[in-house]
């Protein structure tokens, strides 16, 4: 069970000014050895070395604590009105979500602290994939941060799946909220292999029964915002409520959490996560808000947008580029648009500006303790036909060719269905949504244009089939 025990980082954050830097060993368990494609590692990608084909998976576990991060009366931090701020944790903010996120509520002057084991960059080298944006490293998109707004984001470099590591961070920096973005979120991953099938649910579950954990022992009145998915609810035959249905059988009413129907290893991770949430609230009285937040788009916020290492990642990869993102790119370098198999397949969408505006719509009002809220998270629905369509006609306008093709779906999911998900509650708390307009999509296509040379088309098509999952550890990339 060494898996669930990852080694320990010797953090010790309270006491340490300066940079701190320990080694921590990832177990192979935790990390199935894949052979690595040479060539995409920069200088910069420091944190495995290469030895043979395999990574020898050394992590480096680094607290950025500087003195000025630790000047909490840092005058720019401080509210309008005097009173103290606010501070947030966020669990994987150095991820895509993640990362706007936290520069979106340091510039909204909380207290920001990341948290982050950085594994997501090290899903890239194991796969051989990479973000079409070249991204830089946690240090120095903090540094560029500090150096544009004078604001300090504290930074943990540890995992979550480690309690004691988790533990000092809450301890230390004494958050109001926690947002937990912090877990493998790809369904492909999920199902390219038994190993990474365990690996998605350890890494979900047990990282969120430990955040559970922690601020029941050490921050009883911090308000957990948790990343869900709509993917949890499946396709019903029937609307879908936010979190919960009042149903009346056999003459008798009752208001239940609305059915789950997740369709991978990765979906019913937060499905599980869920479960563990609402029942910690009614047990503990901790306070939790689960955002089932659909399909993310776009890359840049207004914070991102202020200097190139502050860009955000791009993934447009068959396992970790979500629909939208994916047919950009294609779009931009002349690869026909694959559409799974019928292409009805219809989910709820946001812009990467919205998931910001939700998560701090969450933190301004949060749940009162004992209280599990569901809220879901996205502004307009589309099938991939749709997206495909739109797609086209955006293309057209920039003189691009936009051909669009069926493949094979990879995935076990309906193709028609009925789909109509209600998501009122972030408005009515007042979220103003960015939808996806032409000009937006002109100019997610010249963003793709701009990086296309980056671009591997090797890593377009997809390659992971929910049937052939097998137990035998995979390397996707041919
Ligand atoms: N991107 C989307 O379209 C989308 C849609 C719905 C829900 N979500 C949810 O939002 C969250 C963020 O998604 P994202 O697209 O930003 O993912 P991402 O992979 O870009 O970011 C996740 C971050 O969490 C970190 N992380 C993972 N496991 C960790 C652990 N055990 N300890 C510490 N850090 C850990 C990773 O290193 C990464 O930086 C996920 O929970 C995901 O399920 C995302």
């Amino acid at each position: 069970m060494a898996h669930f025990l990852p080694a320990y980082c010797n953090l010790n954050p309270a006491t340490s000014l300066k940079p701190h830097v320990e080694r921590v060993n990832y177990s192979s368990a935790y990390f199935p050895s894949v052979p690595l494609r040479p060539s995409r590692l920069s200088s910069k990608d420091s944190i495995f070395s290469k030895k043979g084909n395999t990574p020898r998976c050394n992590i480096f576990c680094a607290a950025t604590l500087s003195q000025e991060a630790q000047s909490l009366s840092n005058s720019s931090q401080v509210p309008s009105d005097g009173s103290k701020p606010k501070r947030v944790m966020v669990i994987g903010g150095d991820g895509y979500c993640g990362w706007a996120t936290a520069l979106h509520l340091s510039n909204k002057n909380y207290e920001v602290a990341i948290v982050d084991s950085l594994v997501r960059r090290l899903f890239d080298h194991q796969l051989g994939i990479d973000t079409l944006t070249p991204i830089a490293s946690i240090h120095d998109r903090i540094e560029r941060w500090k150096s544009l707004t004078g604001k300090s984001i504290k930074l943990y470099i540890g995992d979550i799946c480690d309690f004691e590591f988790l533990s000092e961070t809450l301890k230390s920096f004494e958050p109001d909220s926690v947002v937990h973005f912090g877990e493998q979120r790809s369904a492909p991953y999920s199902m390219i292999d038994r190993s990474r099938a365990v690996f998605t649910q350890q890494n979900n579950v047990i990282g969120t029964l430990n955040v559970l954990f922690a601020i029941k022992e050490f921050a009883e009145e911090c308000h957990l915002v948790k990343l869900g998915t709509m993917g949890e609810y499946g396709t019903p035959n029937i609307d879908i409520e936010e979190g919960y249905i009042t149903i009346t059988h056999n003459g008798r009413t009752d208001t239940l959490p609305y059915p789950k129907q997740a369709s991978s290893f990765y979906h019913l991770s937060k499905v599980h996560d869920s479960n563990n949430i609402a029942f910690a609230c009614k047990a503990w009285g901790i306070r939790a808000t689960d955002l089932n937040q659909g399909v993310v788009y776009g890359v840049r916020t207004d914070e991102t947008e202020m200097h190139e290492e502050l860009c955000n990642r791009f993934d447009y990869d068959g396992i970790f580029g979500t629909a939208l993102n994916r047919f950009c790119v294609q779009a931009a370098v002349g690869h026909p648009l694959t559409v799974y198999g019928k292409g009805g397949q219809t989910r709820g969408y946001l812009d990467i500006r919205d998931t910001v505006q939700c998560v701090e719509l969450a933190i301004a009002n949060p749940a009162k303790p004992g209280e599990f809220r569901v809220f879901n998270q996205f502004t307009e629905q589309f099938s991939v036909n749709d997206l495909a369509h739109l797609v086209t006609k955006a293309g057209e306008k920039l003189g691009l060719e936009v051909r669009t093709v069926s493949v094979p779906n990879p995935r076990v999911e309906a193709e028609e269905h009925y789909y109509n998900a209600k998501h009122t509650k972030l408005v009515e708390l007042g979220l103003q949504p960015h939808l996806l307009s032409d000009s937006l999509l002109d100019s997610l296509l010249n963003f793709a244009i701009q990086f296309k040379d980056r671009v591997d088309q090797k890593q377009i098509m997809p390659n992971v089939s929910w049937k052939k999952i097998g137990v035998k550890t995979r390397t996707v990339v041919s």
